[in-house]
């Protein structure tokens, strides 16, 4: 993945970047899509929160993976999929944003298990 930012600063983390409510809809849209791309390619990232989410040029970026885990293999991923859903929906809602947590988890936990 390539350096996200300009020459002054880093691209700002989700939880500093002081987006509009129009953007934060936005960024709620793509994390969705994302969550749904990586459980579908098989992993659950176990450290999600608004610090390891970039936000640059209107789009959202997954960042900080070392705790990545397999979501077929490891036998907490769902566990590490639940907690990484609470942290980002409790972050959304005071944002303005609710994400149906229990409706998420369901639809992600049913992506996992088409693999
Ligand atoms: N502006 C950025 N552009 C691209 N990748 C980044 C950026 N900031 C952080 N990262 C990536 O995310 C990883 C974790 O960053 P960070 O969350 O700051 O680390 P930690 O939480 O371990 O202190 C970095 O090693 C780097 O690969
Ligand atoms: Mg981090």
């Amino acid at each position: 993945m390539q350096f996200l930012g300009d020459t002054d600063h880093a691209a700002p983390r989700l939880a500093e970047a002081r987006l509009g409510a129009t953007e934060i809809g936005r960024a709620r849209t793509q994390l969705v899509d994302n969550l749904r791309w990586l459980v579908g390619a098989g992993f659950v990232h176990a450290d999600l929160s608004a610090y390891n989410l970039l936000w640059w040029e209107d789009e959202i970026w997954l960042i900080d993976f070392p705790q990545a885990v397999d979501v077929t293999t490891n036998p907490h991923a769902f566990d590490y999929l639940h907690r990484d859903l609470g942290n980002v929906c409790t972050w959304f809602a005071r944002h303005g944003e609710a994400i149906e947590l229990d409706d998420l988890y369901a639809e992600l936990i049913a992506i996992a298990g088409t693999r």
